[in-house]
């Protein structure tokens, strides 16, 4: 298993190359509301991704324990305003079902009585009898006591007013926005900075969808962008931490640029929880690093063409526009070399 506690790129275990859920479509990205249902696998070049709502991978560990260092540094990643703490548990209750059903040789859950529960989790060795509501049955609050098991981050939507509210959530992976600015905020409002959607109806459209999502028909999406290392927390929060990376990669060699310059695709899903009636979205980041990215072939072509036409304002947006011409450009120049001819 690799380590990304030091945000290396030294080694890609090859299940993240299997598993990548490469975004692009077409040679051109533009947004919109891409949704789809979930739990229907996607065969790409390199493997498959999509079959679970929850995925666990090499990086389980490593994940779960940079989440943990990073909620003990900043309590505000994690929030549960009043109203939902039905929602709280609604959510940990739907996830340990999702992780039995997906892993059922690591993770059970088994009722033991009338609200009554046990809860396994081999892989890290947690054995939790619990009563469903009961928090004093629980080492932690059950958001947070979920999310130190999943590689998701997690955001709860309060619906009221025929609008939604991110009321709830552990998000320690942000890329570039804030979790505990965003808390309390209303879905239109959050996505008020995203160039062009708001004239082009997308986010309206989504918030319609999202209104009239319907338990047990679990929905998914994807966005992506590029992150300079292995970095999973590059949230507003410790922007003087990552932000002058942006500058300073334009300055490194080849081969150090397409070794820390990454793809990072997020898998969104979409599930309406059904006790609460609360909107459940489930953030799970993906990362390749240019260089692995390239030994798939229509992954390296299409990227390049993808970063290369991006329009100025959705470029400036993802805080990639110093340095998506020279990915771009890197992609390309990976081409793999045509044998040379063989004389007769
Ligand atoms: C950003 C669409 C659901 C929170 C964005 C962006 C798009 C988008 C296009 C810009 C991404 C980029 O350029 O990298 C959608 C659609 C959704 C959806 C179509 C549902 C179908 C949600 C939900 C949340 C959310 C449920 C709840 C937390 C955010 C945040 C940002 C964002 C925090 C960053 C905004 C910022 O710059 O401050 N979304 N989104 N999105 N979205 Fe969504």
């Amino acid at each position: 298993m690799t380590s990304t506690l030091d945000n290396t790129t030294a080694e890609t275990a090859a299940d993240l190359v299997a598993g990548f859920p490469f975004p692009f479509l077409e040679d051109r990205y533009r947004y919109s509301t891409n949704v789809e249902p979930a739990e229907q696998p996607v065969t790409t070049p390199a493997g498959q991704w999509g079959t679970a709502v929850v995925d666990i991978d090499s990086e389980y560990r490593a994940e779960l324990d940079q989440r943990a260092v990073t909620l003990a540094a900043d309590p505000t990643r994690h929030a549960v305003l009043p109203h939902m703490v039905p929602a709280a548990w609604d959510a940990m209750f739907t996830l340990m079902r999702e992780l039995d059903a997906a892993y059922p040789e690591q993770m059970q859950l088994r009722s033991t009585g009338p609200d009554e529960w046990l809860w396994r989790n081999d892989i890290l060795g947690i054995e939790q009898h619990f009563r469903y509501g009961d928090a004093t049955t629980l080492p932690d609050e059950p958001l947070r006591y979920i999310t130190s098991q999943v590689q998701e981050d997690i955001a709860l939507l309060d619906q009221r007013n025929d609008q939604l509210f991110v009321d709830a959530g552990v998000v320690t992976f942000a890329a570039d926005w804030s979790f505990g600015f965003d808390v309390g905020m209303s879905f239109l409002e959050i996505h008020g900075p995203v160039p062009r959607v708001r004239k082009e109806g997308v986010i309206t459209r989504a918030h319609e969808f999202l209104k009239r999502l319907q338990p047990h028909q679990p929905y998914r999406r994807t966005n992506w962008t590029l992150t300079i290392d292995r970095r999973l927390d590059v949230s507003t929060e410790i922007y003087p931490e990552w932000g002058p990376d942006r500058e300073s990669i334009q300055l490194v060699d080849d081969a150090e640029f397409g070794r820390r310059v990454h793809l990072r695709v997020e898998v969104q899903h979409l599930i309406r929880l059904p006790d609460s009636g609360a909107v459940m979205f489930l953030i799970r980041t993906y990362m390749l690093p240019l260089e692995q990215l390239a030994t798939v072939d229509p992954w390296r072509r299409r990227a390049a063409e993808v970063l290369a036409e991006l329009p100025e304002d959705m470029a400036d947006y993802k805080g990639i526009i110093k340095y998506r011409d020279r990915a771009a450009q890197w992609l390309r120049d990976a081409a793999p070399t045509p044998p040379a001819p063989t004389g007769p």
